[in-house]
């Protein structure tokens, strides 16, 4: 369903993505890996239509995306929960949530929506009239998933949702992405510094080394194969 084509970019003079191809098919669930400054954000951005390719194409459903607006590119499905989060800290969980829903298509499911993410982080329905601010981290990352959700998604771009959070409650938040990877076929691709849990979650990965995609593969290859592993993942 996504299908990213030598897709190439700059920082002025400094390439940060080098003819790229990454594939997304309906309902997969694909793990981006790579250490910091590979290139992951910059590909997500990309993707989504914050940032303009210098060359290569991107295709969502067979639709070109890479003169899209980012809110267009939302709209059709496309939804880029970011890294770092980017809520607003002072207005509430609910609020937050709807702003995920405030383009047409995605606000006539509101209700439905708001409902599916409560089912999803029981912990958030408590807490729909508190400060995003004053939440925990783990809570924050649950509301940033949320807000994607609201907005309908067909394909999720999660990047680095468990940065900063304890072993356990990444682990909550990585196996929800997997439960609505199921529950709703919903296609993933997941930015991750943790890189078994993410294997053991996939169906496939790729690998992000100075920009280039130097390896693609099966989860179970990944997992299966130590070499592989020391050579692209250093574990
Ligand atoms: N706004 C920017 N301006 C210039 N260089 C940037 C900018 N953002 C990222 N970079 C550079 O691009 C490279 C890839 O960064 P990034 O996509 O953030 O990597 P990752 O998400 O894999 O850690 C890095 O070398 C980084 O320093
Ligand atoms: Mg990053």
């Amino acid at each position: 369903m996504l299908e990213v084509r030598d897709l190439s970019f700059r920082y002025d003079a400094q390439p940060a993505i080098v003819d790229v191809s990454l594939a997304v098919q309906q309902g997969e669930f694909v793990a981006l890996l790579g250490s910091n400054g590979a290139g992951k954000t910059t590909l997500l951005r990309i993707i989504s239509g914050l940032l303009r390719p210098a060359s290569g194409t991107i295709a969502f459903d067979g639709q070109r995306l890479d003169s899209l607006q980012p809110h267009r590119i939302c709209d059709l499905g496309l939804v880029h929960v970011p890294e770092g989060r980017q809520l607003f800290p002072s207005m509430t969980v609910r609020e937050n949530l709807e702003l995920g829903a405030y383009l047409p298509a995605a606000r006539r499911h509101l209700a439905a929506s708001l409902e599916y993410v409560i089912h999803l982080f029981p912990k958030l329905g408590a807490r729909l009239g508190q400060l995003v601010g004053t939440l925990s981290g783990g809570e924050q990352q649950m509301v940033a998933i949320g807000r994607g959700l609201m907005a309908g998604p067909r394909l999720l771009m999660l990047d680095e949702p468990t940065l900063g959070l304890s072993p356990a409650l990444a682990t909550e938040i990585l196996h929800t992405v997997r439960q609505l990877n199921k529950e709703r076929s919903l296609g993933v691709l997941l930015v991750s510094q943790d890189v078994v849990q993410a294997l053991q979650l996939a169906h496939s990965a790729y690998v992000l080394q100075n920009g280039r995609m130097v390896r693609h593969g099966t989860a179970e290859e990944f997992l299966g194969d130590e070499s592989l592993r020391q050579a692209y993942l250093g574990i």
